[in-house]
Parts: structure tokens; sequence; C-alpha cells
């Protein structure tokens, strides 16, 4: 069943080209426009969404920190991304002009159950991207976007963190054409981008090779840091998530603008640190802005691990390990540069022995508060 791969995990990493093609497959057509047919919220009822509330947990908040960004951009609706056990036990303010975006691999958590819950009795609308068919939040939703990544066995969550994210632009997408944010054009190109993104998965896999020899290098690491910037700093908190949950090496993710304010007392001489960094070809302050943050690292002594753009000469000289992911607009980029950190976290466990499937204290879906 696993396909010849160590783990299901591990298999899982490798269908994530389909799981995003699957995802993406017959929601738009040549000329651009999206037609999400299974939506059940009306058209003029989502144009008229002020504000956009995303719940999840985990991996799959991680997911909703990504659409803030690309949904804030494309459509310019305020997007707020919080736990759901947060929400749920605060004083939240939605009402019927929220839009809850609620986001679930297994549509079974119970602490997302019970947020939406709570928002539907405040009248917002609600409308649930989740992996399984006919389960509990979805039948609780008003409207529904299937990720379309086949069952998940592996506790860990890799291919349904990348259809949820390819699920939330589609979604941004469409509210930009119902709501008239974005060209016709613009929104062709968008998809088109996305279109691309399962051949250059690809390409990273069958480089896996590079990472996971990295990984086998830092078999007695204690603990490993993360930074990223914008859509990066979601990506370096799943990259520490993953290593934490089957590697059991303490792992922390931050936005690398926090560094001086605070983690980079964490860096002394060897400590590893990934750093996701923009593409150069974006806005040019974040790129060098991140650039500085790895000199500052290393600068201290840090090992740094970095994952950039093909092509981006000026991390180079200060990088000690270089991963190159293939190029594509910043803020579709999370769908490539997770993919290593992926690698990274199963085979560093796996070389570990461990039970890269089924980690200790782990449930696949938490069904309870
Ligand atoms: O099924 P869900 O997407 O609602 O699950 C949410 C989290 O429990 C889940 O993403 C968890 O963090 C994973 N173990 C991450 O790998």
């Amino acid at each position: 069943e696993k396909g010849g791969f160590a783990s299901f995990m591990e298999k899982e990493i490798f269908d994530q080209p389909a799981a995003v093609a699957d995802t993406l497959l017959g929601r738009s057509d040549a000329y651009g426009h999206l037609t999400l047919d299974e939506l059940r919220i009306s058209p003029e009822e989502l144009a008229s969404v002020t504000k956009i509330v995303v719940l999840a947990c985990g991996t799959s908040a991680y997911a909703g920190s990504v659409a803030k960004y690309a949904i804030e951009n494309w459509c310019r609706i305020p997007v707020e991304v919080e736990l759901s056990h947060e929400f749920r036990y605060r004083d939240p303010i939605v009402d019927s002009n929220t839009l809850v975006v609620s986001i679930s691999q297994s549509g079974e958590t119970m602490d997302t159950l019970m947020a939406v819950r709570y928002a539907k009795e405040q009248g917002a609308k609600i409308l649930s991207i989740c992996n399984t068919n006919g389960s509990t939040i979805p039948r609780e939703s008003d409207a529904v976007l299937y990720t379309h990544a086949g069952p998940e066995i592996a506790v860990a969550s890799t291919k349904a963190f990348l259809a949820q994210i390819t699920a939330t632009y589609l979604l941004g997408l469409y509210l930009a054409q119902l709501r008239g944010n974005l060209f016709t054009g613009q929104i062709k190109d968008i998809l088109a981008d996305l279109g691309k993104i399962p051949a250059k998965i690809q390409e990273i896999l069958d480089r896996a090779e590079e990472i996971k020899s990295l990984a086998r290098s830092m078999q007695d690491t204690e603990s490993v840091l993360f930074l990223g910037r914008h859509v990066g700093y979601p990506v370096a908190m799943e990259g520490a998530l993953k290593l934490k949950e089957i590697a059991y090496i303490h792992a922390e993710g931050f936005a690398a603008g926090e560094l001086k304010h605070g983690p980079i007392a964490l860096i002394d001489e060897g400590k590893p640190v990934f750093v996701v960094v923009p593409s150069p070809r974006g806005r040019d302050s974040l790129h060098s802005k991140v650039v500085s943050n790895i000199q500052e690292v290393r600068a201290r002594g840090a090992k740094t691990l970095v994952i950039a753009e093909n092509g981006d000469e000026a991390v180079r000289e200060f990088a000690e390990f270089l991963f190159y992911v293939p190029e594509t607009p910043t803020l579709l980029m999370p769908l490539l540069a997770t993919v290593p950190l992926q690698l990274f976290a199963c085979e560093l466990a796996t070389v570990k022995g461990l039970d890269v499937d089924q980690p200790r204290n782990l449930a696949k879906s938490v069904t309870v508060e």
C-alpha cells in the first residue's frame, strides 16, 4: 500500500503533485473563469462579505495563514485567521456579513466543529474546506469546497496541506472574480501559474536526495529554528511543526522580523536555522530583508539551511546548505517551499527509527476538545 515508500508519510509527500492537480481540476475553464458549483452560498451573498474569519487547528491553520496573504491581496477583504479553540472561548465578533472559512482535513476536529457551530449561531455563513467527503464539519456548513488530496493516512499532514492551500487560492480567485477585484486576464494568469505547480513539485521530489542526505547528517540535532517572512512565515511554522511531530526534535518557527525582538538570543555556534527566502523577482524589499536575516544569524554562528528560488545568487554566500525551488509568484511559493521541509522531517524521523506514520501521543483526528 505504501507503494515502495518507507512510510505513508513519504508516499503522501510524493502524492502531492496529484493532490494539487486534482484539487484544481474542473474548477475553471480555459478563459480563466472559475466555477465552484458545489458552493451552496449564492454569488450575491459571497460578494457582500465584509470580513473573512478562517478557523482551523495545527497544519490546517497554517494553510489559513497562507490564505490570508493571498485573499487580502486579491480581494481586499480583511481576513483573520484564528485557532478554533481560541476563537470559541473568547467573545468573537462575527455577524451575517462575515464569511467563516473552516479548514479541516478530517472534517471531524472537535475544536473546529465547536467553533463553527458557535459562529453559525452568531449568524455567520460557514464555508468549509475539507478533505473528507460527508464528514461532520462540511455537513454542518452552508458550503463546502473539497480538497481532492485523497485519503491521508499518516498522522502528520502533508498532501492535505498543499491541497488546502490550493483550495484557498481557488476561493480567493473566485471571490475576486465575483467582486470584480481582479480582471479576468489576471485571474487567468494566476490559474496558469497554479497549473504549473504540480510539475514544479515533481521537480523538487526528483531532487529529494539533496535534502534527505542533509537530514541524515543531522540525526543528533536537538533543536532547529525556522524563519520566514510574509507567506514564508507559515511555511516556517509548518516546517517546525513537522519536525516536532514526527522526529521529536525541538523546533520553533518564527517570523524573521521578530529575530531582533528576542529569538536571536537563541543563536549560538552550529545552531541549525532554516530560512525560507521569498523570490528575488517579487517585492525587492521583502527579499533583501530576508537575506539580511540570514546574514544576522550566520554572523552569530548559525548553520544556515536556506530554501530559495532557482537562480537566487544573493543567498549563496550565506548558506551552509542551499536548496533551490522552481520559480513561482511569491503568493504561490508555499506550495513549493514546504516540500523540502516535509522531506527533511520525514527522513530525519525515518533514520532515527521512529514510527513516522504514528508518532507518539498523537491521533489522526482529534475528536475531543
Ligand atoms: O483534520 P484537521 O485538518 O482538522 O486537523 C487539524 C490538526 O489536528 C492537524 O493538522 C494536525 O496539526 C496534524 N497532525 C499536523 O500534521
